[in-house]
């Protein structure tokens, strides 16, 4: 780059930050207008869910809906469960966790706060038996370890599947069996220890070959 092309600042802050800011901006100028408002609120900007590490614990502690489990971040767990329940699906309200792996969560956050996702926020985790820690997070740009777009896959439900594929909601398939989430949710090492079950172990090791870079057939998505 020619020395005298120097590259723009960005002064832009990143995205939310800046609409996450304009409560308490407002409440700064409107003082009294704001004064009823819950500190937490305006605190984090974040609206009722804050979701950070600590929102996500040993996934079979989580409430098991067929092959994967459900939380909610907000307590209203029976509201969560009536949408995972619910024959013809529905929209999962406000809190609401998601996990078929122990390594990737969808969350949704308050209403508004992100159109395009219809409020899921795509979570990649890092787990161990010292706990979570949130490797990725974000909306429709979220990328996972395997390369593939979280919202990119997503996306293909049908809309009144709100985003979750299950195996039958529209998305193409993954070639995660039942056997091996199965066997990543059974061996969550935020979970108190139990012995692997030989069943499980093949599991995991069909996995592990499924996720060797194989040559020229390296997986892009
Ligand atoms: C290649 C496409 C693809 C990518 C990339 C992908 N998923 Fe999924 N995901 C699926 C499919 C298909 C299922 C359903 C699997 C099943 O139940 O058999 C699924 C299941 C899930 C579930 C359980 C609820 C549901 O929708 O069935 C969660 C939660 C989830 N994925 C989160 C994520 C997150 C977070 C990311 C990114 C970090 C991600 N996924 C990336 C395709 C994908």
């Amino acid at each position: 780059m020619p020395p005298y092309r120097r590259p723009r600042l960005r002064i832009e802050p990143p995205s939310n930050m800046w609409k996450d800011h304009i409560p308490a901006i407002l409440c700064g100028t409107l003082f009294l207008l704001c004064a009823g408002q819950s500190a937490a609120e305006a605190s984090t900007g974040e609206g009722k869910v804050r979701a950070d590490a600590k929102s996500f614990r040993c996934i079979t502690e989580m409430t098991h809906v067929r092959h994967f489990y459900v939380d909610n971040l907000l307590g209203d767990l029976d509201a969560t469960l009536a949408v995972a329940d619910s024959a013809t699906g529905g929209t999962y309200p406000t809190g609401s966790v998601i996990q078929l792996v122990p390594g990737e969560a969808m969350v949704k956050r308050d209403k508004g706060f992100n159109p395009v996702t219809h409020d899921w926020e795509f979570f990649e985790l890092d787990i161990s038996k010292d706990g979570t820690q949130i490797r990725k997070r974000g909306f429709a740009e979220v990328v996972n370890r395997f390369g593939g777009n979280c919202f990119g896959c997503h996306i293909q439900a049908r809309p009144q599947w709100d985003f979750v594929c299950e195996s039958d909601h529209g998305c193409a398939p993954i070639p995660l069996t039942r056997a091996m989430s199965g066997a990543l949710q059974r061996t969550d090492p935020r979970c108190k220890a139990t012995t692997v079950s030989p069943e499980d172990a093949e599991a995991l090791r069909q996995l592990n070959e499924l996720l060797k870079p194989s040559g020229s057939n390296a997986k892009t998505n």
